[in-house]
């Protein structure tokens, strides 16, 4: 039997996560039953809600509230019944911000019953990537000892994601990118993150100044090899305000239902090889996409921008192989190494000084 109760607030237990707690009873009598419920609500009372529905969310219970709202009725899933565990991933260091406010949102117009699990970047201790490639040996893991294994524990075993990013100069917070830095660990965790259902929002302070934040939040998901359902922006200033905004309404909605049902092949111009709508332009009127990196034209059909994007030799993400075959390219960088060990040593010796 698992009991889902939703709290309101972050047990000062589990720093770094918050959202629903499960409580899984698997052998229970009823004396077990209450003594279990007791110790839990005891621990966890002041800071949760029970989730009757969702949605909507109702008001925070207390403790003898709580006890109340679940005899008379509160959600019990039966042990095995498929719940879906959905990892928001909050890019921001407000607390409450946009960004976990959006999740949550997004999380509240999600038609079938989850847990929401929330974890927040910038409070983790995530390192910079040390260039050493030694998580793509042995036990594909990083040596780094910080939180970068236990938030890829949380990926992995999540059964899909949302991720929300705010803008900072132009571009995203800066905790996504240390995330993606280290991402050369996703290889080790490529069976469990493979295809995983994922949407992305980008939230800005003002309207249209998000610079390259989309761009940003697409690459991440696309390394992490997700599946890619929706990606936005939305904006708002002040803390919260993004949920004021009606602009930001049917953005919220949309990615909701995405993350559920993925939407029709999009119809707006980008990249045909992987849905990329930031290019570079280069020299002999060709195009690079800025998503996939390849290059090709742009022709305009019924003023329609149309663009034409080759594969090139060298994918990173656009299917499995390419995806493998960079993988054992990246392997071979060791032995590429050894090779010219002699030769890169004399211009190390030259700059020693
Ligand atoms: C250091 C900093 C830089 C920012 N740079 C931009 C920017 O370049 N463009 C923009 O539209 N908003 C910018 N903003 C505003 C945030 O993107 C906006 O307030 C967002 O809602 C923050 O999300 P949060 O509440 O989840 O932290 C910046 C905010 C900060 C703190």
């Amino acid at each position: 039997m698992r009991i889902i109760l939703r709290h309101c607030g972050v047990p000062k237990s589990t720093p770094h996560s918050s959202g629903l707690a499960r409580l899984d009873l698997e052998f229970f009598t009823l004396p077990s039953l209450v003594l279990t419920f007791y110790k839990f609500i005891k621990r966890y009372g002041d800071f949760f809600a029970c989730g009757l529905e969702n949605p909507p969310i109702p008001p925070l219970f207390s403790k003898g509230g709580l006890l109340h709202a679940l005899l008379l009725g509160a959600t019990v899933y039966k042990k095995n019944e498929d719940i879906m565990n959905i990892l928001g991933i909050i890019c921001s260091p407000r607390s409450p911000g946009n960004c976990e406010l959006t999740i949550k949102e997004i999380s509240r117009q999600i038609p079938v019953p989850h847990e929401l699990k929330l974890t927040r970047l910038p409070k983790l201790n995530i390192q910079p990537c040390q260039g050493c490639y030694r998580c793509l040996f042995k036990e594909q893991r990083c040596w780094i000892q910080d939180d970068l294994n236990s938030v890829l524990d949380d990926m992995s075993r999540a059964d899909a994601l949302i991720v929300a990013v705010p803008t900072y100069f132009l571009g995203p917070n800066a905790s996504l990118k240390l995330l993606l830095d280290r991402g050369l660990s996703f290889y080790g965790r490529a069976a469990s993150l493979w295809k995983k259902p994922a949407v992305g929002i980008g939230i800005a302070g003002i309207d249209g100044k998000e610079g390259y934040t989309l761009l940003g939040i697409q690459n991440f998901l696309k390394m992490l090899r997700a599946d890619i359902r929706a990606v936005d922006m939305i904006h708002g200033a002040l803390p919260g305000e993004a949920l004021l905004i009606d602009k930001n309404t049917p953005v919220i909605r949309r990615l909701a239902k995405a993350l559920m049902h993925p939407e029709p092949e999009s119809t707006s111009p980008g990249c045909p090889l992987c849905g990329g709508d930031a290019f570079r332009f280069l020299e002999g009127g060709k195009i690079q996409c800025l998503l996939c990196s390849n290059s090709g034209t742009l022709t305009l059909e019924n003023e329609t921008p149309v663009f034409h994007i080759e594969p090139g030799d060298h994918d990173l993400f656009l299917n499995k192989e390419a995806t493998l075959k960079h993988r054992d390219w990246l392997i071979g960088m060791k032995g590429r190494y050894l090779e010219k060990k002699s030769e890169l040593k004399e211009i190390f010796a030259r700059y020693a000084d």
